[in-house]
């Protein structure tokens, strides 16, 4: 579908930043049209929610202005506790009569009340059970409506109208993962990670079929907060102190702070991993990808593979793209693309709307 400059704009409002992408042509052969990115404040945004509605607005009418598109439109990306993802068996319906009930049949399986939820679904699998009954497996997403307009507040404060809500989980995924756009048929799963600075998102799927979504309350800034802490150093300091652990310098007592936190992170993702590996119905995993601010993390890509026997691998979000219309340097690029995954992902969902 070619949308060319009217089509909407990905939305990323992340815990340190907001990121806006915009992109266009199918599978295979996107461009990146645009993108670019505005700090936020800190406490603007915490735990995936946004505290300030205003800091957040004025960070995305910035942001419009850097992208210089004409569209006034955004699918705009959540990840909080306050959206969860469930895998439910049902007795087979027809998509439609299912959506027309949909209140009433999964009220008893999601943990807030439905009256004052969003809901979304996609059929992942069918099948007939040993009994003969066909039987349908559904992703159901569901997410507290005022959290949701929180998100909607902010865009529409800002100028900007939304064309749609999306899971930043989805969305990394869709941005790092040829085979979570369906391009290859490669056998197993795999993990997508997108660690923030507060926030982790971590996607299954099978061939681009999610299978398993977590979302966890830790990021790169676990690490910034203990260097802060136990160096005794202003958010800004120990930020520097992290970065330069990267590069291989820092005092002893600094390095034991990261290594410990380093090791609570990975292990707060591999007991996700492992709880998805625990069902019954689970491929195992044969790839590792990751992506986010927060997984440069010295150490945490390491400890993963180490940890769960796999090779991660760091995403590259703007690999397969023509970034040629981005009036990005390459210098830029190869900078943002850590960050730009929800972004981008965001904006392919929606282009291919
Ligand atoms: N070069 C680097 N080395 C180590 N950590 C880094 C580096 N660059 C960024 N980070 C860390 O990445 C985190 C920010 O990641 P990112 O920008 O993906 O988060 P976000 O999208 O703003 O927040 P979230 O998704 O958690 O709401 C911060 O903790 C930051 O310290
Ligand atoms: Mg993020």
């Amino acid at each position: 579908m070619a949308l060319g400059q009217g089509s909407p704009v990905g939305l990323d409002i992340g815990t340190s930043a907001v990121r806006a992408a915009q992109v266009s042509g199918g599978r295979g052969r996107a461009s990146l049209l645009a993108f670019a990115q505005v700090p936020l404040p800190a406490g603007a945004v915490r735990d995936g929610e946004i505290q300030d509605q205003g800091a957040v607005s004025q960070a995305i009418a910035q942001v419009w202005k850097r992208i210089k598109v004409r569209a006034k439109t955004a699918v705009i990306g959540i990840a909080n506790q306050r959206v969860v993802v469930r895998q439910i068996d049902l007795p087979f319906q027809e998509e439609k009569e299912f959506r027309s009930t949909l209140r009433f049949q999964v009220a008893d399986h999601i943990p807030m009340s439905v009256e004052a939820a969003e809901l979304d679904f996609q059929i992942v699998d069918e099948y007939v059970t040993e009994g003969g009954e066909r039987m349908m497996r559904v992703l159901l997403v569901a997410a507290a409506t005022d959290m949701v307009e929180s998100f909607v507040g902010a865009a529409m404060a800002a100028g900007v109208q939304p064309a749609g809500i999306d899971l930043a989980a989805f969305a990394a995924a869709r941005a790092v993962s040829s085979s979570a756009r369906g391009d290859s048929g490669e056998p197993g799963a795999e993990a997508v990670v997108d660690v923030g600075a507060g926030v982790t998102n971590i996607l299954v799927h099978d061939n681009g079929e999610p299978r398993f979504v977590r979302i966890l309350l830790i990021g790169g800034d676990h690490v910034t907060e203990a260097l802060a802490d136990g160096l005794d150093l202003s958010a800004e300091e120990a930020e520097a102190v992290k970065l330069d652990l990267g590069r291989g310098v820092g005092t002893p007592e600094a390095q034991r702070i990261l290594s410990e936190r380093v090791g609570e992170l990975v292990e707060e993702v591999r007991s996700s991993l492992e709880y998805y590996l625990s069902q019954e119905d689970s491929q195992p995993l044969t790839s590792l990808v990751l992506t986010g601010g927060g997984s440069l993390t010295p150490g945490l890509v390491n400890g993963l593979q180490v940890d769960m026997r796999l090779e991660a691998q760091a995403s590259a979000a703007l690999a397969g793209m023509n970034v040629s219309k981005s009036g990005l340097t390459d210098e830029q690029i190869a900078q943002v693309e850590p960050v730009a995954a929800v972004a981008v992902g965001l904006a392919m969902g929606a282009s291919g709307r």
